[in-house]
């Protein structure tokens, strides 16, 4: 089982490197190879089987097919510009978003056997503009460039595996929290800050109203789900390819009040408000409540308890004190 993660020195690449690496198995066969390939060549990591860096950019055709000319059984597509750099830099977000798919796509459609490809699509691509909940087969109605350049992904994805170029799976993420290291350039960055920050003693800004809702799930049960996708019966998704993932509907009063029932009235005085404007409109325009009926016959995962995603990030991603 050869394993490809584009979009590996990331955030969500990363972790689901690690965590094929400590299961060593993919579609019920062993792991022999994991690249893991990013703008820049991403970290090497130890592992029992051969894992290899790689410098890609997937705006770039050939760097794209040079890389495919290798037979990979499961491809990982996470690569992306995120939500609020897209919006601010509406080229960048296309190059990569939009060019950058399709490349890959279009790289696959060459390759016999046909790859299984996971895409990382986001719940970005509906918007408040239609009735809620959203439901799986709810029409994508994106306001931002960032969820319209996802959504146009979903539609070649589906394509491309009609005609049985590849064997797609197109994800819809909820915005997955708690993030580690720095704030990022998605406008989702401050629901990770908002817990990160002051559980490792450092002040922040809260740039939204505390009744603000979002639909979120943990690194752990987005990475877990990344690998059950992987390894879905193609029989079993029919001409559907894209769903979204399932998640929780949280208000950041919410994950407030569980940031100070874990980490103490103090960690919370950490936390002062300002709203900015920007962020607010591009976060009020996502839908924080969504039905996942396909994802939960498929027997996928979901968090039910945000105070438990507070305590993992502790466990396994809190920066140690004074580091
Ligand atoms: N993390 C979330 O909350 C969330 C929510 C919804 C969807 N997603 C999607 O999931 C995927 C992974 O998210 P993440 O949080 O790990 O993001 P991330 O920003 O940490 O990782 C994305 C990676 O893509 C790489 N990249 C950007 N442009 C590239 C290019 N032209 N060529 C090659 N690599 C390039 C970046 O260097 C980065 O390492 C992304 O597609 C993102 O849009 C994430």
């Amino acid at each position: 089982m050869r394993v490809l993660i584009i979009g590996g020195g990331g955030f969500v690449g990363h972790k689901l490197a690690l965590r094929l690496i400590e299961r060593g198995t993919l579609r019920g066969e062993d792991i022999t190879h994991l690249a893991l390939a990013d703008i820049g060549a991403p970290k090497a990591i130890e592992a029992d089987f051969a894992v290899t860096a790689h410098a890609l950019d997937i705006a770039d055709r050939e760097a794209v097919d040079a890389i495919l000319e290798e037979d990979w059984d499961v491809i990982y597509h996470l690569a992306a510009v995120v939500s609020a750099q897209a919006e601010e830099d509406f080229v960048a977000g296309m190059r990569t978003n939009f060019f950058g798919t399709f490349n890959i796509l279009e790289a696959c459609r060459m390759r016999v056997p046909t790859p299984v490809v996971v895409y990382a699509s986001s719940v970005a691509s509906f918007s408040t503009d239609v009735p809620q909940p959203i439901l799986d087969w709810t029409a994508t109605t994106p306001q931002t460039s960032y969820g319209t350049q996802k959504a146009v992904g979903e539609l070649l994805l589906n394509d491309y595996s009609r005609r049985g170029f590849i064997d797609g799976r197109g994800v819809r993420l909820p915005t997955v929290v708690v993030r580690p290291g720095k704030p990022n350039a998605a406008a989702s960055s401050f629901f990770s800050s908002i817990i990160r920050e002051p559980l490792q003693g450092e002040p922040v800004m809260c740039p939204v109203a505390t009744d603000q809702e979002v639909w979120l799930a943990s690194p752990r049960v987005t990475v877990e789900n990344l690998v059950k996708v992987a390894e879905i019966d193609s029989a079993d998704l029919g001409g559907i390819r894209n769903f979204s993932l399932p998640g929780m509907t949280i208000t950041v009063q919410g994950m407030l009040d569980a940031l100070k029932a874990v980490g103490g009235e103090n960690v919370l005085g950490l936390v002062d408000h300002e709203i900015d404007p920007t962020i607010e409109k591009i976060v009020q325009g996502w839908s924080s409540r969504l039905e996942t009926d396909v994802a939960d016959k498929l027997g996928l995962d979901r968090d039910e308890d945000f105070e438990r995603i507070v305590r993992d990030f502790m466990e396994t991603d809190m920066r140690p004190a004074g580091a």
